[in-house]
């Protein structure tokens, strides 16, 4: 009995210790099941659970087949808040991670998460950022317009497209010879490297 005692107790300290990171993604879900297997062995960090707009993208089977549960809320519902906060708390979430989510952040989101919410672009804020500055299209504008580097830029979320304050970017170069497709490549390994290692300095 004291030993079951002594367990329970432990299970709390344990819980209480534990940090709880949510991410929000919309489509194939890479970063988000690299940051999941970064973490998976952390005894104080961990991914709890992952939200998304769209039923029909790759992330939930990548996720769920690491064992952490995804959820879906219609645009409006990630818009609106409330059952959104609902699963955050339910999940006790200290940081949002958005990787590849295609909804803008609410109102209500950015306010209950003051400075913990951030989100990863494919290229080197300010430039090739704001509305539109997506996926391919991101890397198809560098190759137009001859750039000879490219990056990551990972920052705080605030009400506009990609303007929240930069915690950390790194670079890659782009070669005449590169196609969009070959600097996505250089890009997402990027993203791999250090997107987890930024959020384990946030919750430290
Ligand atoms: C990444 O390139 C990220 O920078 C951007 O969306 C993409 C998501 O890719 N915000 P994945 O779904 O993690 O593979």
């Amino acid at each position: 009995m004291e030993n079951c005692t002594f367990y329970i107790f432990l299970c709390i300290k344990i819980g209480e210790n534990m940090k709880n990171i949510a991410i929000f993604a919309s489509g194939t879900g890479t970063n988000a099941e690299n940051i999941i297997r970064y973490f998976s062995k952390n005894e104080t960090i961990r991914v709890s659970v992952v939200l998304s707009n769209n039923q029909k993208v790759e992330v939930h089977t990548r996720v769920n087949k690491l064992g952490v549960p995804s959820f879906v809320f219609s645009r409006e519902e990630f818009q609106e808040g409330k059952a959104v906060l609902k699963k955050l708390i339910e999940y006790n979430v200290d940081l949002i991670v958005l990787a590849g989510f295609m909804t803008k952040i609410s109102v209500p989101l950015l306010e209950a998460f003051p400075n913990k919410i951030i989100n990863i672009h494919p290229a080197l804020l300010p430039k090739f950022g704001g509305k539109g500055m997506y996926g391919i299209h991101v890397h198809e504008a560098v190759v137009a317009a001859g750039e000879k580097e490219t990056g990551i830029t990972i920052h705080y979320v605030n009400s506009y497209y990609d303007e929240g304050e930069i915690l950390f970017q790194a670079q890659c170069p782009v070669l005449s010879t590169d196609t969009p497709e070959d600097v996505a490549i250089k890009v997402h390994s990027l993203e791999y490297k250090y997107y987890p290692v930024v959020i384990e300095k946030l919750l430290q």
